[in-house]
């Protein structure tokens, strides 16, 4: 874990919030190496309105009201009908233990929009996080196709390179929900990251984590309570142990430099936006890997396989250590 830092990572964070979004916005919030310009909202894990209402509480919750959020598109690009994933995260996106007010309004612009608005008036400084579907990406560019050239990169929680899908056996759900919109946003010539289920499905929290988080001030209470749905999913239906992934928190750190990749190659990548089998597979070019990852022609993606230990500890340090809520969370 790095956490020597000057200057602070500005970055708009793009997502679906449910339980793993929310542990993206807190760390966003709480962790002094991180400039929170702004939030923008998508489906995905829950319809839009939810992830716009869990987003303006989240934020108000940790003392960052003034945080602007856009809400985003309310479906993927081919027109069809968002299929949200509640049995993962709860009816409420918030394992059904979401609180009861609503806090602030989102801004009077879209999701798209102000991300251009946003990159426009600070050009070259800002990292965009997008940790959900990539509609609202695919639309910024649609709306600014300078945009690759206003931000400072793009890091994706999303794809999967070596590691087994989790909606298809080869796709992963935020790539497999849009895969158009990614294809869009791969192709594009700005810097990615794609912090895939190569790397999340193996950031874990455990018993212990939680154990501090419920120990701690109300903000890291909160995230315990709301977490229990979400941990009981990936103990039933993947790890049959009592683990649970950080996928969107990983995103962030990796954009802030909180913790780095040991390997992360620079490679081609393209998105299976076939009817088949394959599609929303993030299709990577690792044959280099017998030869340590030589240059590739055009490419710009960088996959990080595999990361630094020390994360789950130091969000639930961060956590436990934030304090009561700015609001009431009941
Ligand atoms: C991704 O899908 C959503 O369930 C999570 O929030 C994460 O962004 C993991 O595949
Ligand atoms: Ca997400």
């Amino acid at each position: 874990m790095s956490t020597s830092h000057t200057a602070k990572t500005a970055m708009i964070l793009d997502c679906d919030t449910g339980v793993d979004d929310t542990m993206a916005i807190m760390l966003a919030c709480l962790a002094p190496e991180i400039e929170l310009v702004g939030v923008t909202t998508i489906w995905g894990n829950v319809h839009t309105p939810i992830a716009t209402r869990n987003t303006l509480n989240i934020l108000a919750m940790c003392g960052k009201g003034d945080v602007p959020v856009a809400h985003g598109a309310e479906g993927p690009s081919n027109g069809d009908i968002a299929d949200p994933a509640y049995f993962v995260h709860g009816d409420d996106g918030q394992g059904n233990k979401g609180m009861k007010a609503n806090y602030g309004k989102p801004v009077d612009m879209s999701a798209a929009e102000f991300i251009v608005d946003a990159c426009r008036k600070r050009p070259g400084e800002i990292e965009l996080v997008p940790v959900g579907p990539l509609t609202n990406i695919a639309l910024a560019l649609q709306l600014e196709p300078n945009l690759p050239n206003l931000v400072r990169g793009v890091t994706v929680m999303g794809g999967t390179a070596l590691t087994p899908g989790n909606v298809s056996p080869v796709a992963e759900a935020n790539i497999w929900h849009d895969p158009e919109a990614a294809d869009v946003v791969f192709r594009a010539q700005w810097p990615i990251t794609m912090v895939g289920l190569d790397v999340t499905m193996k950031v874990l929290l455990e018993p212990k984590h939680f154990e501090k988080m419920n120990n701690g001030g109300g903000i890291s209470k909160y995230m315990a309570r709301i977490t229990e749905f979400y941990s009981d999913f990936y103990e039933k239906y993947t790890y049959n142990k009592p683990l649970t992934t950080m996928h969107d928190a990983i995103a962030v750190a990796l954009a802030a430099g909180l913790v780095k990749a040991k390997v992360s190659p620079c490679v081609n990548v393209e998105v299976d936006i076939t009817n088949g089998p394959g599609r929303g597979q993030t299709v990577c070019d690792l044959r280099g890997v017998y030869m340590n990852f030589p240059p590739q022609e055009g490419a710009h993606c960088y996959v990080p396989l595999e990361l630094e230990d020390g994360l789950p500890d130091y969000f639930t340090n961060l956590l436990a250590s934030a304090g009561d809520p700015a609001v009431d969370v009941s």
